[in-house]
């Protein structure tokens, strides 16, 4: 990537006027801008927390993990025995980090879902973002949508953050822990990090509670490998997703027919993936 591009400015002569001729000056290229602090979506967090240790270390034992018996799928049992979220809660730093990094994706991928997604939310008088983090997602959806009574669910050692009249924060754990009940039960980047076992067990629990309730449904913001459309660049962002959610959780990208396959395995009886941005996609699933 070209961090800096070349421009032409104009050199104003002493006294004012033209004729200064021009100069060329290095100037942060478009795609840099996302690296600046004063952006309100920085990819800065992102980056940074791409190239901590705890992320980049896992890719070095990838060839070992590989060629070893081990039956485990989880890389990190190889590097330090802590899986992700584990080593977030153990090194408050990084799980700060990785609060943060998930923040600036949210508050541009957030915009876009509620912008191109409106009818998703229309109706809804509550919803529970289950692994929200510092609650970006949620304050989007809070803010667009004032009758929707919003709860960040997510670890106690995350969630702490300032309420809203419309948002409140829930500490707990989604595989042991009661998902808070609402219309809508959102998850944003969170199944992708789990193998299907998992996933299986929170969509379960999920289904059962919208269906006491007579609730509405849930909704994936999640990433589809089918998203990026057949362009090579879709196609290698792919590719590295599914890869770096291999070397760094347990989960895995997943195919508009792998969600399908996962959803109806929980009993949910149908689902609408909405494309939202590049591999993003909205995915409203009905129990
Ligand atoms: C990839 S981050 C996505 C965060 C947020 N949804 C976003 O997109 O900005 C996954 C989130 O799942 C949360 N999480 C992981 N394990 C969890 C659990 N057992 N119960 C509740 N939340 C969990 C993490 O703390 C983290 O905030």
């Amino acid at each position: 990537m070209g961090y800096f591009t070349q421009v032409e400015q104009q050199i104003v002569p002493e006294g004012g006027g033209r004729g200064g001729g021009t100069e060329e000056l290095y100037w942060v290229a478009p795609l840099s801008q996302l690296l600046l602090k004063n952006n309100p979506f920085n990819a800065r967090s992102l980056v940074i927390c791409l190239n901590h240790p705890n992320v980049v270390d896992p890719w070095r034992h990838m060839s070992a993990w590989f060629r070893s018996s081990n039956d485990d799928n989880i890389i990190h049992d190889t590097v330090g025995g802590k899986k992700l979220y584990e080593v977030c809660s153990a090194d408050a730093g990084f799980g700060q980090l990785l609060a943060e990094s998930m923040g600036g994706d949210s508050w541009m991928f957030s915009r876009a879902m509620v912008a191109n997604c409106k009818e998703a939310f229309e109706g809804l008088s509550s919803l529970v973002d289950v692994g929200g983090s510092t609650g970006t997602t949620a304050k989007v959806i809070a803010e667009a949508f004032p009758s929707i009574h919003c709860t960040v669910f997510d670890l106690p050692n995350v969630v702490a953050a300032e309420s809203l009249p419309n948002l409140d924060y829930v500490g707990g754990d989604m595989f042991t822990d009661d998902i808070p009940p609402a219309d809508a039960l959102l998850f944003k980047w969170v199944l992708l990090d789990w193998p299907d076992e998992a996933c299986l067990k929170v969509l379960k629990q999920c289904r059962k509670a919208l269906l006491s309730s007579k609730n509405d449904h849930v909704l994936g913001h999640e990433s589809c490998s089918s998203g990026g459309g057949n362009s090579d660049r879709g196609a290698s962002s792919s590719l590295l997703l599914d890869l770096m959610l291999m070397a760094v959780a347990e989960g895995c990208l997943r195919s508009e027919k792998q969600w399908g396959k996962l959803f109806s395995d929980a009993g949910f009886s149908s689902y609408v993936i909405t494309p939202v941005a590049g591999l993003r996609s909205l995915i409203q699933v009905y129990p």
